[in-house]
């Protein structure tokens, strides 16, 4: 048993090691008729280590299967980030209870985010003893030692290290499709805004080497891979811990050079967001001109509040150069509203910045205290109602802004990646253009990951419409 503990997961020792995975092979094949359930919950970042946690299982013997009821094992890999979200995995868990009466071998797990929590584990241990196992984000290379544990003893398994987790090379991935990958190139933050969870749940900033990611995007190259997406907490702050002249921008010149047709990366904190990687991002072709640029709130007393380290002015300048330096760049944000001390004035300046940027997509939330996060310390005045209705006001102006950008696309031959067909109509495909917009498009006999040329002729809020050209 090895429980979460919140004082440990604060320090940022940066005392962790670099490993290389290697799977016990009296694991290999051990469950081999036993079918596996994963629910993800969250960010990318989840989605990523479900791949790692999938190709774990199925080296093991599971196979995946999509209906939870006929499952030998259920495992929910789960986000901390809002309540709701955590909502979710708890009514996930009441239908588990049901079912387990039902079937008493039924193996039930829980990973990721809130497993760091010391809250939910408490809970867990009183309130859902039913929960065979536990892991948290810095063990997912301890799974098949946990789950072995788990279908062989008949007790609640705990496995939750708060200390920041050594950095695994060479784990198994189970991709989700063959065209596009997720990368990690760096775990954890360190920047502990106010009211964000993370720093707790995923630790301290742990940058992988640079040839380390190179190595792996190579690969993915030689596949036929068509698109990588960088992904880290904070990728702004890529290499920092590691090297003393070597950042994001020049990471993002060497993965250019790898020639693998598009490279997102996310998420951007807009502090450390320096003027090199705006350069870099310029200049080369295959880096898509597509920024991940949360701002959070417009208000520079909030964002003090906030711990975010910029104000509305510095936010709007780091704006203004990226548009004006890098071609056809679409920006999108995150902004969250009720923020405790947020007044309707500083609201206001929020609805301003968003008229001044005029988002090419926004996620928009309503602030949602986390256990142990500096702002749930504050007084939360506004009524949930007022913080709706400024939810709605804001997503009145950010859609307004959605659909007139779309606009301006009608009538532009746009690329896309191709991603499926749509299961609705004969010869419709869908996918996605550099700037990240979704397009349905006819065509005949296109692939999965395949580029192509695609003529726009509809806009509507949230996707475009439109017919390959050739
Ligand atoms: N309440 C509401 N939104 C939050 N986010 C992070 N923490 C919270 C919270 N406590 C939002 C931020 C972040 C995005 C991933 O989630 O906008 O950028
Ligand atoms: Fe959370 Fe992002 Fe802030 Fe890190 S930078 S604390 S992940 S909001």
């Amino acid at each position: 048993m090895n429980l979460p503990n919140y004082k440990e997961a604060r320090k940022r020792e940066k005392n962790y090691k670099r490993i290389s995975y290697i799977l016990d092979k009296k694991y290999i094949g051990k469950y081999s008729e036993k079918k596996y359930f994963l629910k993800t919950y969250g960010c990318q970042m989840n989605e990523h280590d479900s791949e790692n946690i999938k190709a774990l299982l199925e080296k093991m013997g599971f196979i995946e299967i999509e209906e939870y009821e006929h499952a030998d094992l259920i495992l929910l890999n789960t986000c901390s980030i809002r309540e709701n979200a955590h909502n979710k995995a708890f009514g996930m868990l009441g239908r588990l209870k049901h079912l387990k009466e039902k079937r008493k071998d039924l193996i039930v797990g829980l990973c990721g985010c809130m497993a760091q929590e010391e809250g939910v584990i408490d809970q867990i241990m009183k309130k859902y003893k039913f929960v065979n196992f536990v892991f948290g984000t810095h063990n997912i290379n301890h799974l098949p030692e946990i789950v072995d544990k788990a279908i062989i003893k008949n007790k609640q398994e705990i496995e939750v290290f708060s200390k920041e987790g050594d950095l695994i090379e060479n784990m198994p991935v189970r991709r989700a499709n063959s065209y596009k990958a997720y990368v990690n190139i760096i775990y954890g933050c360190d920047k502990f805004c106010t009211y964000c969870i993370v720093p707790f749940t995923r630790g301290g900033e742990r940058s992988r080497r640079k040839e380390d990611i190179l190595k792996e995007i190579d690969s993915l190259v030689k596949d036929g891979y068509q698109e990588v997406t960088l992904l880290g907490q904070n990728v702004n702050a890529y290499g920092k811990d590691l090297y003393d002249d070597y950042g994001l921008g020049d990471l993002l010149e060497d993965v250019s050079k790898t020639n693998i047709p598009r490279i997102r990366f996310t998420t951007s904190h807009p502090w450390d967001f320096t003027d090199k990687m705006i350069d870099i991002i310029a200049k080369y072709d295959n880096i898509m001109p597509s920024i991940h640029l949360p701002l959070q709130s417009g208000s520079s007393k909030i964002l003090k509040l906030m711990g975010r380290r910029y104000t509305k002015e510095s936010y709007l300048e780091l704006f203004n150069k990226m548009k004006e330096k890098i071609p056809n760049v679409a920006i999108s944000t995150d902004i969250i509203v009720g923020f405790p001390g947020e007044t309707e004035e500083d609201f206001l300046e929020t609805l301003e910045v968003v008229e001044h940027c005029k988002y090419d997509n926004a996620f928009t939330f309503i602030y949602s205290k986390r256990e142990n996060t500096a702002a749930a310390k504050l007084k939360d005045e506004i009524s949930q109602s007022e913080k709706e209705n400024r939810l709605q006001r804001l997503n009145n102006i950010v859609n307004k802004y959605f659909l007139e950008k779309n606009k301006k696309l009608v009538g532009c031959t746009v690329e896309v990646l191709t991603e499926g067909k749509s299961p609705k109509k004969e010869n419709l495909y869908y996918g996605y253009t550099k700037t990240n917009k979704l397009v349905n498009f006819d065509g005949q006999n296109i692939k999965e990951g395949e580029l192509v040329s695609v003529k726009i002729t509809d806009a509507k809020t949230w996707s475009l419409d439109g017919k390959v050209f050739k």
